[in-house]
């Protein structure tokens, strides 16, 4: 069934319109702390990993690029300091967009616009973008199909897709060490930090209902994306997705 997720809040059963309006809410109230937050909860690893998408993604000054669900811009920052082109750094949320602006001060508007867009109807004319990325945004998207599609539209022909996400299931030798992180410490870590400890419940949650990366390879395949790849990190907690519109 397409769209699957839209009825989970993590393991809540909710309507679609309730998962966007939790989804919104989660990252209104942690959207000053999110940063720390990401080095603290993954000890800095998602510096690793996100250095690593970029390499794959080579930025030149002729690329230009779509982050969606950018939130604080990592992606976008680290895209235009390798000496890529043009960057839209997008976000449903204005609340995450404002934590990170100020990183941006010095930039000029042709090299960088920033807008608010949800990821399921992007504002944006067909075949636009030689690049689109999204990370550690995919599973909160209400609707995942709907977004691939949209991501499929506009990039050009001979454009690429990237999407970096955890993955529900790591090897099993690290399960039981991830599981009791993933389920005791982050709350944790989310009430001492970001005086939000349901939203980083709703974290872990998240991550095991997000689709298995053959599964998001199958959907990718669907949305008419070509020679999908995935790429597993750190033992599989995190799946590096590419696809490419031809
Ligand atoms: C975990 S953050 C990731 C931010 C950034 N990409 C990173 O890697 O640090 C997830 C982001 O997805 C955004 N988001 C959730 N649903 C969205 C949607 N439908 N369209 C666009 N952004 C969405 C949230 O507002 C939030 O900023």
């Amino acid at each position: 069934m397409k769209n699957a997720e839209s009825g989970w809040f993590g393991f809540e059963a909710v309507t679609p319109d309730d998962k966007t309006q939790k989804v919104r809410d989660v990252f209104q109230s942690v959207a000053g702390k999110y940063d720390i937050m990401n080095d603290l909860m993954s000890f800095g690893l998602h510096r690793a990993w996100k250095k690593l998408l970029i390499e794959k993604i080579a930025p030149s000054a002729d690329m230009s690029l779509l982050d969606v669900a950018g939130g604080t811009g990592d992606i976008t920052a680290a895209f235009l300091k390798a000496g890529g082109g043009q960057a839209m750094l997008t976000d449903i949320n204005p609340a995450m967009l404002d934590a990170g602006r100020t990183r941006f001060a010095d930039m000029p508007p042709a090299r960088l616009q920033i807008q608010e867009a949800n990821a399921e109807q992007l504002p944006f004319e067909d075949c636009k973008f030689d690049t689109v990325t999204i990370t550690f945004g995919l599973r909160n998207v209400t609707r995942i199909d709907t977004a691939l599609t949209e991501f499929h539209r506009v990039l050009k022909p001979g454009g690429r897709f990237f999407c970096m996400e955890f993955s529900p299931a790591p090897l099993p030798i690290l399960k039981t060490v991830y599981d009791r992180y993933s389920f005791s410490i982050l709350p944790w870590l989310g009430e001492k930090i970001a005086k939000d400890r349901a939203a980083y419940q709703y974290l872990a949650e998240s991550i095991r209902q997000f689709p298995a990366p053959d599964v998001l390879t199958a959907r990718m395949k669907q949305a008419g994306f070509d020679k999908v790849t995935t790429t597993s990190l750190t033992g599989g907690i995190v799946t590096l997705h590419t696809g490419w519109r031809f």
